[in-house]
């Protein structure tokens, strides 16, 4: 008897743990770049809006949903889905009725990975905003002046250097 519940327990277990298979970042990506990136970014409105931190606004049986039928929610009257449909001038999202789960969860992993790096990535900052003062191409800046001088000074050494030859050439004697 004792044996019989063991073994149960066991299969519900591995049960279980077959069906909670860790999503793969890797694997969102590749379908996200093929399905979604034409109309979706990360952290910016696009054709649909930016689909950072989406995680934590919707719950995943929503995101699932949505993503397989968004029309078929917003005609079941989902509020969260009508609205968004709205906001986004009705332009419907097409159905991905063939995505299982696993894979829309692998999606929402790489949503939540690539949010993340972008956070992380600093902000571009104007130069003039790092160092007010500084004219990048100007006489008066020595970086630019000196190499630009060098510069012409190599340029002109080599044409006289090239009218030289042509000097030579011209009266050889043989
Ligand atoms: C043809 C353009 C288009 C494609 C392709 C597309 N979407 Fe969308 N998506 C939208 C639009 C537009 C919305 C806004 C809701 C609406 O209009 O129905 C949206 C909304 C969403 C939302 C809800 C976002 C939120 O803030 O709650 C999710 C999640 C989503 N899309 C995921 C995906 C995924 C995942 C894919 C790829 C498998 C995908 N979309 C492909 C256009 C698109």
């Amino acid at each position: 008897m004792k044996r019989k519940i063991s073994l149960a327990l066991i299969l519900i277990v591995s049960l279980i743990t077959v069906n909670a298979a860790p999503p793969v970042a890797a694997e969102g990506k590749k379908i996200f770049s093929q399905r979604c990136q034409s109309c979706h970014a990360i952290d910016k409105v696009f054709v649909g809006p930016a689909l950072a931190g989406l995680h934590e606004r919707r719950n995943l049986d929503w995101i699932v949903k949505f993503v397989q039928s968004s029309q078929t929610m917003i005609k079941g009257g989902d509020k969260d889905a009508t609205a968004l449909f709205a906001k986004f001038n009705s332009i419907p999202m097409p159905d991905q009725a063939d995505l299982s789960e696993q894979d829309i969860k692998n999606i929402v992993e790489f949503i939540k990975e690539e949010a993340v790096n972008a956070k992380a990535a600093p902000p571009l900052v104007r130069p003039s905003e790092e160092k007010p003062g500084f004219i990048p191409l100007a006489f008066s800046s020595a970086s630019f002046f000196l190499p630009f001088t060098i510069g012409i000074m190599m340029i002109v050494g080599a044409l006289l250097f090239y009218a030289k030859v042509k000097n030579y050439e011209n009266t050889r004697i043989w």
